[in-house]
């Protein structure tokens, strides 16, 4: 078992790494730059993906009222909606009235695409563009509808406003994706996410060039799919809050027409507890069962031994099969305990019966049989890397998440897999650490060119235990954009510190697309604080994450009706303001600092310090702030620490041993979280402290 395991739902052995920030950018930024002949040497251009080939040329093309587009070539209705929202967004982002112009101005802006894509979207078709920008055109080509979205997406990102008005750079680029398959999973048991979230994230993918949608429909605390064949599953499994059909189509329909394939994931034989609600004879013990309301990993499972499972999965999987045109079905298989099986002596004579000494071995059985289903429906089945086993069928795609290692050794053996060990947004990592993940590094370095290619790509993972509707753009964004960039763009394209001034950028953007990953955090943050102003709780909120891996689990009592809706959920999983503060505190550390670099920590920590006498008479007054006391009142005293360094190192005067002692020891102490909030602030002060000279 590697480190994640059972860490996903059972949040207890993962050491809590708060101090690890810094530690893992030097190591981001000290990764060797890998050869990729096409690879741009240094990125100038606020892309993200950023592109394998961009030529700058001389010169502006003018967004402005003259703006006229064109399809050229095939057509068809997807690209001509792709034309009014690419000019929607863009309207927005202006406000220059382009839906209304570009009908009626004289084209200078050509789309050509050269024929259609497959319908459903297909795993591996041509996703490659070419936009070339002149001062007085834009020539966008691609072979398909698939390589004119993203080369939209590319023109949005170069739009800027310039003295003279909004334009774009003049540039040649030739485009094409790492990876076939760069997914995003967004589980929707825990918390059930509306079709309008699902559509924002949609936007969201698509502007960053991610293809597929992994839908998490069903687990312990909830199945998401209206089903007509069994229709228990959402009236018992969902308290009313699941997807009709209609609905699913819609999504998908609104996925194709951004160049994105939706693949369900229906979790079996473990996760499975909202099915058994209404079906609890599918499960290995009698029930009656409930939906479960806590986090973890559970025990019920369904009945493998049973013929009468695989006909109601057949039914069903036959069902879902028609709504879900995609190729790829998902069938789970993770975190099964095999507790059920083991304490039901039928079941274990079963095993028996079939010479089966492990749990692990009934599982294979099972899934050996699901896939079987599933292939005869048509399609081909996906699951966690818990569903390699020995006889596992070739045909399975492997989702790695346990560890790198199960990507290496699934691709070893001839299986076709994704990555996803690395990519948990639920994790509260950086973007950085994210970034630092490429599916070819570790074991996988070693494998052929003919095993190389069996690896699909990736997908990022957002579950949803402290997820909920109102902050999920923000858990997920900007975050998922440093993911799609390691899986498009060339493998070259590795320095953090480009990576972190595209993502501000392309974070902007993603406001156009009606994104909510900067709203809801000023929202959350004013109802938190009743009617006053809530700047103080800003300014603590904007130096605090998450813990990082599995920690809240921890440090609170959950379960899905906990309400989501304290500081701890507003923030963003990566504070911007820490990270641009530890920059600073390493160049003053280095003794590089400017004058003004030293003014501007000084004011910065003596606006933390200040913050607590303004902040800690409003806490109290309401139940949502009434826990934050002791971080507010240790952000301050990690401020005075900073003040304090800072000081000495101006003044080159040596410090006395016993403060700097006991500066360090009560650094320690102020980066374990409080009220489930880790003030990030400390990594940086730790390094000014560091710096003094001992007496
Ligand atoms: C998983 O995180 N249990 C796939």
């Amino acid at each position: 078992m590697s480190a994640a395991t059972g860490m996903k739902r059972a949040g207890a052995k993962v050491p809590v790494k708060t101090m690890a920030r810094c530690a893992l950018l030097v190591f981001a930024s000290l990764l060797p730059a890998k050869a990729a002949p096409a690879a741009p040497a240094r990125p100038v251009l606020p892309l993200m993906p950023y592109p394998s080939s961009v030529k700058l040329g001389v010169g502006e093309f003018a967004v402005n009222n003259g703006f006229g587009v064109v399809l050229r070539g095939y057509t068809e209705p997807r690209l001509e909606r792709a034309r009014r929202r690419f000019l929607a967004v863009l309207s927005r982002e202006t406000g220059i009235p382009l839906r209304r112009e570009a009908a009626l101005n004289e084209p200078n802006f050509f789309i050509e695409t050269t024929g259609p894509s497959a319908k459903p979207q297909r795993l591996g078709e041509d996703e490659s563009y070419r936009l070339e920008v002149t001062p007085t055109a834009v020539h966008l080509r691609a072979a398909n509808p698939l390589g004119i979205l993203h080369g939209l997406q590319t023109f949005l990102q170069l739009v800027r406003v310039t003295p003279g008005g909004f334009s774009a750079p003049s540039v040649t680029i030739d485009d094409q994706p790492r990876f076939p398959w760069r997914g995003l999973m967004i589980d929707v048991s825990r918390h059930f996410m509306p079709v309008a979230a699902m559509e924002r994230n949609l936007d969201g993918m698509e502007a960053v060039k991610l293809n597929v949608l992994h839908w998490h429909l069903s687990d312990y605390q909830g199945f998401r799919v209206e089903s007509r064949r069994f229709p228990l599953l959402q009236q018992k499994g969902s308290d009313g809050l699941y997807y009709t059909q209609d609905q699913i189509r819609s999504v998908i329909a609104y996925a194709r027409d951004r160049g994105i394939r939706v693949v369900p994931e229906f979790d079996v034989p473990g996760h499975a507890t909202s099915w058994f609600v209404g079906y609890p004879q599918l499960a290995s013990a009698p029930g009656p069962y409930q939906l479960e309301r806590r986090f973890g990993i559970f025990d019920p499972a369904m009945d493998p031994t049973k013929e009468s499972t695989y006909q109601f999965l057949d039914s069903f999987i036959g069902e879902m099969a028609g709504l879900f045109p995609d190729a790829y079905f998902h069938i789970g298989g993770d975190e099964c305990n095999g507790k059920q099986w083991e304490a039901n002596p039928r079941i274990r004579a079963f095993m028996r019966a079939h010479s089966m000494t492990t749990t692990a071995q009934l599982q294979a059985y099972f899934t050996g049989r699901v896939e079987k289903i599933v292939a005869a429906h048509g399609k081909i089945a996906e699951g966690w890397d818990e569903v390699l086993q020995p006889d596992t069928p070739r045909d399975v795609v492997i989702q790695s998440w346990r560890g790198a290692a199960s990507l290496s050794d699934a691709a070893r053996r001839g299986y076709r897999v994704l990555l996803s060990a690395g990519y948990y947004l639920d994790l509260n990592e950086s973007a950085a650490e994210h970034y630092a993940v490429d599916p070819f590094a570790g074991n996988a370095a070693s494998l052929t060119p003919q095993q190389k290619q069996s690896i699909l790509g990736g997908e990022a993972a957002m579950w949803t235990e402290f997820v909920t509707p109102e902050n999920i753009d923000n858990k997920i964004w900007p975050r998922a954009a440093a993911i799609a960039e390691r899986l498009w763009s060339p493998e070259s394209v590795t320095d953090p510190t480009s990576m972190y001034a595209r993502l501000a950028t392309v974070s902007r953007k993603l406001d156009a697309y009606g994104l909510q990953h900067h709203t809801s955090y000023p929202r959350m943050l004013r109802r938190m604080t009743g009617g006053s102003d809530p700047e103080p709780l800003r300014v603590l909120g904007d130096v605090m994450q998450p813990p990082e891996l599995y920690a809240r689990m921890r440090l609170g009592d959950y379960d899905v009706f906990t309400p989501l809706n304290r500081l701890v959920d507003a923030i963003p999983p990566e504070s911007d303001t820490a990270r641009n503060f530890l920059n600073l505190a390493e160049t003053l550390a280095s003794g590089k600092g400017t004058p003004e670099d030293w003014r501007k920590a000084e004011q910065s920590l003596a606006m933390w310090r200040d913050n607590d006498a303004r902040l800690q008479p409003m806490l109290t007054r309401s139940q949502l702030t009434a826990d934050l006391g002791p971080a507010s009142t240790n952000l301050r005293n990690v401020a005075m620490s900073g003040l304090q360094a800072i000081g000495y190192l101006q003044r080159h005067r040596a410090t006395p041993r016993a403060w700097r002692t006991s500066q360090l020891s009560f650094l320690k102490e102020a980066a374990k979280p409080q009220a489930t909030l880790v003030d990030m602030i400390v990594p940086a002060v730790t390094q000014l402290v560091e710096a003094t000279r001992p007496q």
